[in-house]
């Protein structure tokens, strides 16, 4: 018996754990229930009573040693294996969701892509307009009504009056007061008005107005323009027709119908029954306006246009609620996801 403690023993002493692997082969060969120091407890039953103490004892202290060596060995090779994984580590990844953009920028940027096919450029401007630009260099009429409370959110009363823009018409002056013809410019941006929240209306929206300046810019020039651009935003068969209207900085204004491409024109509830959709205002910029920009009327002509990008996305994407852009409904928005 002692010398089998003491050959079980020797062979701890001299054991080499090479890699991981030998860990859980040295775990059976000596601590395992089949093992050699549990053998060692099993041939203890047949020693006299007086050894079993001592014996007993050293076969512990044996047990000890091996389970130590154990950790040890553990601790030092853990994270060398080479052991091959069962796990398929080709398998693709799981998917990381993916965001949508949102359905107004997919407009936007349509829109923005159309008019830079034919020489537009993109220009910006501030969101908090003094009543110069909004306003009076567009000859608005000091008692016009869209400068009433009712249409406009004021920052500043009185003179010097400051306001929240109510269309990028704003934008257009300020490019003008800047640069000479010829001016080939659109304005995208958000505009606000003062209006009670409803499916119909918002108190803010987004616009892509439209600006063209040089010697002998006519009427059918714009016609032409708006046409490229209902084709190409609502299909090859899309027809245009303009009624008369009014604009105080275009002078003849009109407003602009595409006609109805959910029914083919046959009629439907979104176009009334009418086969047409109203899509933009339009006009010849008034040459007042020229002239409080700087622009010599006399030489030079132009048109000017202003849609909504929340109306164009009703049509394209059928959404009938302005309200539904701003709520920031995941259900929604991922919707759009496909449009990529
Ligand atoms: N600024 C006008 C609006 O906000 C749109 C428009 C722009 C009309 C240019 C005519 C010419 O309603």
């Amino acid at each position: 018996m002692i010398e089998q403690i003491q050959k079980i023993g020797n062979e701890l002493s001299g054991y080499e754990f090479k890699a991981v692997e030998d860990t859980e082969k040295f775990r059976i060969q000596f601590l395992g229930s089949k093992g050699q120091i549990k053998g060692l407890y099993t041939m203890l039953r047949e020693v006299p009573n007086d050894q079993k103490k001592e014996i007993g004892q050293q076969i512990n202290a044996l047990k000890l040693k091996a389970e130590h060596m154990l950790d040890e060995a553990k601790k030092k090779l853990i994270g060398t294996s080479t052991y091959q994984s069962k796990e398929d580590l080709t398998r693709p990844a799981a998917k990381l969701p993916l965001g949508s953009h949102h359905p107004l920028s997919i407009v936007r940027r349509d829109i923005i892509d159309v008019f830079k096919k034919i020489g537009f450029s993109i220009s910006e401007g501030p969101e908090i307009e003094d009543d110069w630009h909004n306003f009076s260099a567009l000859n608005f009429p000091p008692e016009h009504p869209a400068r009433d409370m009712q249409d406009t959110f004021f920052i500043k009363k009185g003179e010097n009056e400051i306001a929240l823009r109510t269309h990028t018409s704003s934008v257009q002056v300020r490019v003008m007061e800047n640069n000479q013809p010829p001016i080939r410019t659109i304005s995208p941006g958000r505009v606000y008005r003062n209006e009670a929240i409803s499916a119909r209306a918002h108190c803010f929206f987004h616009q892509i107005e439209g600006l063209y300046i040089d010697e002998g810019v006519s009427f059918a020039d714009l016609k032409q323009t708006l046409l490229f651009f209902a084709q190409e935003v609502f299909g090859s068969s899309a027809k245009i027709r303009l009624r008369p209207s009014y604009f105080p900085f275009t002078e003849p204004s009109a407003e602009v119908d595409v006609s109805c491409t959910i029914c083919k024109s046959k009629g439907c509830n979104v176009c009334k029954y009418s086969g047409w959709l109203e899509i933009l205002g339009c006009g010849m910029v008034d040459p007042n306006v020229l002239e409080a920009s700087g622009i010599d009327s006399k030489k030079y002509s132009g048109f000017a246009f202003g849609m909504g990008v929340e109306r164009i996305a009703q049509l394209k994407f059928k959404v009938n609620d302005l309200r539904m852009y701003s709520e920031n409904d995941l259900r929604f928005l991922e919707q759009f996801k496909s449009t990529l």
